[in-house]
């Protein structure tokens, strides 16, 4: 009876729960709030006006209402190198890996950078720095790399939540990092569960905790979660970066892909260092625009994913249309700096339309500040990569990072984080 009781109850919820919309024809009317209007109504009507009081109070906006306020910078830097390889990758690098403590005095989860720098290079090398799904040996087919021992999340490479021997090299793919050396650039990466664990209670064994002020026991409702820890974690990794003197610390890209992809543009977005940012198929959350109704929503994303983003976020669930903000103005934070956008063809839950008009009306900030943004108005064709200083491509295939993304990855860098 009990039984019969609960799947009735359950049958009624999904027959209420909305469809996801893949037709175009139904995104429906939505108007997005002006990045160039400050919340009083005011015009923004130069670059100082923008960066003195526009920037700031879309930033506060995106801490209070999406991502949440993260921990300020750490006043000291604390890292230990744990191993060096002159002759990596057949000798085209030099391998090591860096433990950067995340809290104070050693007290809780470190972070293991593993970071590859071109031993043919002028000076210091620039780097594509992002954060892992599946741990740093997952990253290389190299048999050395240490298997990452926190937990990941189940799957094939895994056995009671530990990552497997079988799991090295899995995301090879998605990193091409013999390539990307051999153009001349460094990658540095990191798990990023060293940083928060990736499910709903997650949040005990992350760095958060560590923030609390006494007596606190969760994050207040605009304080962060997940995301916002993971994209901290890119700025210490930043923190890093900028010691060591094989590394050129102001010409680092952040990238991320997917989840990572939101969280590479809300760290280039509060961390005004990062020279370049790069989002992969981030979708919901990261580049996509939340108002359109097309795949992915926000009351999808904070039900599947309750621990990614600020509780305040929750509000929005079904009424998308009172967000202060929409992701366009996540990227506009970015301006001047050079951002790159990318989609899939087949990636429709992140909704790539969504993705490429968020870009585009980004635009007008990129332009008040002298940059020429986005040099097209129109989606362009598949495969056809667009390079001003907002660049997009949209590529056959599915939610993934491939070869072709690479490529145009490091074109976009070649031409936008050249010595400056
Ligand atoms: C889910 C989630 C997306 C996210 C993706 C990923 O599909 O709904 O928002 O981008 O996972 O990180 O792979």
């Amino acid at each position: 009876m009990k039984r019969q009781l609960w799947l009735a109850l359950a049958a009624v919820a999904f027959a209420q729960a909305p469809g996801v919309n893949y037709e175009e024809s139904m995104v429906g009317a939505y108007t997005l709030p002006d990045p160039l209007r400050m919340s009083n109504g005011e015009l923004v009507k130069n670059a100082t006006m923008w960066k003195r009081q526009r920037r700031p109070e879309i930033l506060a906006l995106f801490e209070s209402q999406v991502y949440g306020r993260s921990a300020p910078a750490p006043r000291k830097i604390d890292y230990e190198l744990l191993h060096r390889k002159t002759d990596a990758l057949g000798g085209l690098a030099t391998r090591k890996e860096v433990a950067v403590w995340l809290t104070p005095r050693r007290t809780g989860p470190r972070m293991d950078l593993l970071i590859y720098v071109p031993k043919e290079r002028k000076g210091p090398a620039p780097v594509f720095l992002g954060l892992n799904f599946g741990g740093n040996q997952a990253v290389t087919t190299e048999a050395d790399v240490p298997v990452t021992k926190k937990w990941v999340r189940p799957g094939k490479f895994t056995e009671n939540g530990r990552a497997t021997e079988a799991s090295r090299g899995t995301e090879a793919s998605r990193w091409q990092i013999e390539t990307v050396v051999k153009r001349g650039y460094a990658v540095a990466t990191a798990y990023y569960g060293d940083i928060f664990p990736d499910h709903k209670e997650g949040l005990k064994d992350s760095i958060i905790p560590y923030f609390y002020k006494p007596g606190q026991s969760e994050p207040e409702p605009d304080q962060w979660q997940a995301i916002g820890a993971w994209a901290w974690g890119l700025s210490r990794a930043l923190d890093y970066i900028q010691r060591d003197r094989e590394l050129d610390g102001k010409r680092v890209a952040v990238w991320g892909h997917s989840r990572l992809g939101k969280t590479a543009l809300w760290a280039g977005a509060q961390d005004e260092r990062f020279a370049l940012v790069i989002s992969n198929n981030s979708g919901e959350g990261g580049a996509a625009l939340a108002r359109r109704n097309f795949g992915e929503t926000v009351e999808r994303i904070n039900t599947a994913a309750p621990h990614w983003f600020a509780a305040n976020f929750k509000k929005y669930n079904r009424a998308v249309n009172d967000l202060p903000v929409d992701q366009h103005m996540l990227i506009a934070l970015i301006a001047p700096r050079p951002v790159y956008i990318a989609s899939a063809m087949e990636d429709l839950w992140a909704d790539p339309r969504g993705e490429f008009l968020a870009a585009l009306a980004a635009d007008p900030v990129y332009r008040l500040l002298g940059t020429d943004g986005l040099a097209v108005k129109e989606m362009p064709e598949v495969h056809a990569p667009v390079m001003s200083r907002i660049g997009y491509h949209i590529r056959a295939g599915k939610h993934d990072v491939t070869g072709y993304d690479w490529e145009q990855f490091l074109n976009f860098a070649d031409r936008h984080l050249s010595k400056r």
